[in-house]
């Protein structure tokens, strides 16, 4: 069969099983392979959905232009269907993302703006700023927001979801995810819980990010916020895209935890995967040894996407040495 574009490729993703990294745990424990995207990340399945859905309600029209503040994955995703499609795009992004990202959205067309990190998401400078700021002055210009736009979430709830049901033909007892703008987790969760409200669901979050606190308190705490490395996971705000009744469970993974489990994964598992999948891999394990997860049980696990993005960081020995992942 011939596709119309390489967009029809997106989602569909293979559910594989994890053999090693998984000593002691009785559980079968899968993981959904989202780097199979042809924007080699799960973003992918939010871009095409939320571009549908804004030249549906005709808010973008043909040769616009696409602005978006992302750490680089969805950017992607968005450079695809906009080279498809005809638009142009603008990033923002920040100086904590790795430099490949960067690279890579250059090669598909886009404009880049790299912001400072560790500024106030309401500082002018910060990414989400300057996104908005520029959707504003730039005309026939778009700013899908996908902390903010329910067609986020939406897009796992109409494909990550039911492809996660068929794979596990509806045995899937535990769901884990990283949560970054929430979408993966609450579209995806939504519609499992819809098939079988028994099914678990547990978020991982990194260290230094407000989330964890925030589901267990209903507290927002800026004393959370503390600077970390894994890219895409954890947030200093609270987006729309997080639905905190469909999570039973949030578990906080640290920068090096996580980057092991990302080599390990690599080496022991063939899963050559970014920091955010060792960290929700890392935190899914602590979770089925923690709770003795049975030999009937079922996890499955979002790795988010490709090893291909930081190859100057977690793969690169000198770096993890620097930071004193490694001896
Ligand atoms: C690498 C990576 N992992 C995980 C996530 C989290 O997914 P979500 O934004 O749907 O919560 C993101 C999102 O930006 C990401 O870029």
């Amino acid at each position: 069969m011939i596709q119309n574009s390489i967009l029809e490729s997106i989602g569909k993703t293979p559910l594989v099983r994890l053999r090693k990294v998984t000593e002691n745990i009785k559980a079968t424990v899968a993981a959904k392979v989202e780097y199979l995207n042809p924007g080699q990340s799960v973003k992918d399945r939010i871009a095409i959905k939320m571009i549908d859905d804004a030249e549906e309600k005709g808010l973008i029209k043909p040769g616009g232009t696409i602005i978006e503040g992302t750490s680089g994955n969805t950017g992607m995703g968005l450079a695809l269907v906009a080279a498809v499609r005809g638009y142009n795009c603008i990033f923002t992004t920040t100086d904590k993302q790795s430099k490949e990202k960067v690279d890579l959205l250059r090669a598909l067309g886009a404009e880049v703006k790299v912001c400072p990190t560790n500024v106030e998401p309401d500082d002018p400078e910060s990414y989400y700023s300057v996104a908005k700021r520029l959707s504003e002055e730039i005309p026939n210009s778009y700013y899908p927001n996908q902390y903010e736009n329910l067609s986020n979430t939406q897009a796992h709830y109409e494909t990550t979801g039911p492809e996660i049901w068929e794979q596990t033909d509806g045995k899937i007892t535990h769901y884990a995810c990283g949560m970054g703008t929430g979408g993966t987790i609450s579209g995806t969760a939504k519609y499992l819980k819809e098939q079988n409200p028994e099914i678990k669901v547990i978020g991982i979050d990194s260290v230094g990010s407000v989330y964890k606190h925030y589901f267990e308190t209903g507290e927002f705490s800026k004393d959370e916020i503390k600077p970390y490395k894994t890219e895409g996971i954890g947030e200093d705000i609270i987006p729309a895209n997080v639905d905190f009744d469909l999570i039973d469970e949030v578990i906080q993974v640290n920068d090096r935890q996580a980057f092991l489990m990302t080599r390990d994964l690599s080496k022991r598992e063939g899963l050559f995967v970014g920091g955010s999948c060792g960290a929700a891999v890392s935190g899914a394990l602590e979770y089925a040894r923690q709770t003795e997860l049975k030999s009937s049980d079922l996890m499955v696990i979002i790795l988010p996407d490709s090893g291909t993005r930081y190859i100057s960081k977690i793969y690169n020995d000198e770096w993890m040495r620097e930071n004193n992942y490694i001896d």
